[in-house]
């Protein structure tokens, strides 16, 4: 029996920070365990919102995938690859839009929120109207059977059963449902104290050596109660603390937290402890990413290999829906 298989994408938006990590990169390192695992970089999905500035996406690539390897996705058990070198996704993509109802598509909540949201962007596109589908396609291309997503990707996958549903109810049984496995979401706050964002300069990368690490930490936004060394602050309201929650054991958030309300510690000692946690959970990442950085080459032949191996297995599908379909020919 084969192990059940999983796909995820993410974005080439550049060098990834803590939240991506925490978020679903560590994650996904983890599942390798027990999945057959597809990891796509998504530069598809980057144009639906970034087609008018598509930027320098052949290098924001590089860094994904340097990260993903640093990290510890392992070429030799799951396939890394690039959506758009795999061009059996934009066929099924067409495909699918043939069955899938507009209405159903106005009605994913991203869409709304984020035409009203990006406003610096003209999102009334086709493109942008059916990305949910061209996600569908990334996910069902490959039979998966599970999707490690976050709780904001999950009306997505929802969606995506549904045109499984339909599409196997019009031309019988090819794909299966594929199930969400949520990303249980921790919050990540920058060190302005928002969510750590790309956009609002406030990220720790994970290509920050140890010590831009600290040296990031030390400014970061506290309770803004405890303007002197003597004043006793709440850390339930301290992104700091937040981190601490997220990078420290029990031992180390209990001296934090009643240091805190006591005045008993300073918040760069606090800030300290909190560094010291966060490079255990990175060290591994800061042993191996200079090596893979030196080498682009290398790791480009990573996503050349690992999409010669997912078109492999998207033809066959493709195969199978294109028959299904009554559009696979074959000379008379
Ligand atoms: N839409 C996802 C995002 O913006 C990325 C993505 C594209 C994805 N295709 C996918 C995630 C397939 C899971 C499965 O973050
Ligand atoms: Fe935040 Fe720690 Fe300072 Fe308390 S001691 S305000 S938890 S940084």
């Amino acid at each position: 029996m084969r192990r059940p298989r999983i796909l995820s994408g993410m974005r080439p938006t550049g060098p990834l920070h803590l939240g991506n990590f925490m978020g679903a990169l560590d994650n996904w390192v983890g599942l390798q365990d027990s999945y057959e695992c597809f990891f796509a970089v998504v530069d598809w999905h980057s144009l639906t919102t970034d087609y008018a500035n598509p930027g320098d996406v052949r290098a924001n690539v590089t860094e994904v995938a340097t990260d993903w390897l640093a990290a510890g996705l392992d070429p030799a058990r799951s396939t890394l690859f690039i959506q758009s070198l795999v061009p059996q996704h934009a066929e099924l993509h067409l495909l699918l839009s043939m069955i899938v109802p507009v209405p159903w598509l106005e009605r994913v909540p991203t869409f709304k929120e984020q035409q009203q949201n990006l406003t610096d962007k003209d999102l009334s596109t086709y493109g942008f109207l059916g990305y949910p589908v061209l996600q569908t396609a990334d996910i069902v291309i490959y039979k998966a059977d599970a999707v490690p997503v976050g709780e904001d990707q999950a009306p997505h996958i929802e969606l995506a059963r549904e045109i499984v549903r339909r599409f196997n109810h019009l031309y019988g049984e090819v794909f299966p449902e594929p199930q969400t496995l949520l990303t249980e979401s921790k919050r990540i706050p920058g060190t302005d104290g928002r969510k750590m964002s790309k956009s609002y300069g406030n990220a720790i990368y994970l290509k920050d050596d140890p010590e831009t690490v600290r040296q990031k930490l030390r400014p970061m936004l506290t309770d803004p109660a405890r303007k002197r060394r003597s004043d006793p602050g709440d850390p339930d309201i301290c992104p700091v603390f937040d981190l601490h929650r997220v990078f420290s054991p029990p031992a180390t958030r209990e001296w934090s937290a009643s240091g805190c309300r006591t005045a008993g510690i300073g918040c760069l000692d606090c800030k300290a402890k909190l560094a010291e946690h966060m490079l255990e959970k990175l060290a591994l990442i800061h042993e191996r990413r200079p090596a893979l950085a030196a080498r682009p080459d290398t790791v480009w032949d990573v996503l050349i290999e690992g999409s010669k191996r997912a078109r492999a297995v998207a033809e066959a599908t493709l195969d199978e829906v294109r028959a299904a379909m009554k559009i696979r020919y074959e000379r008379p």
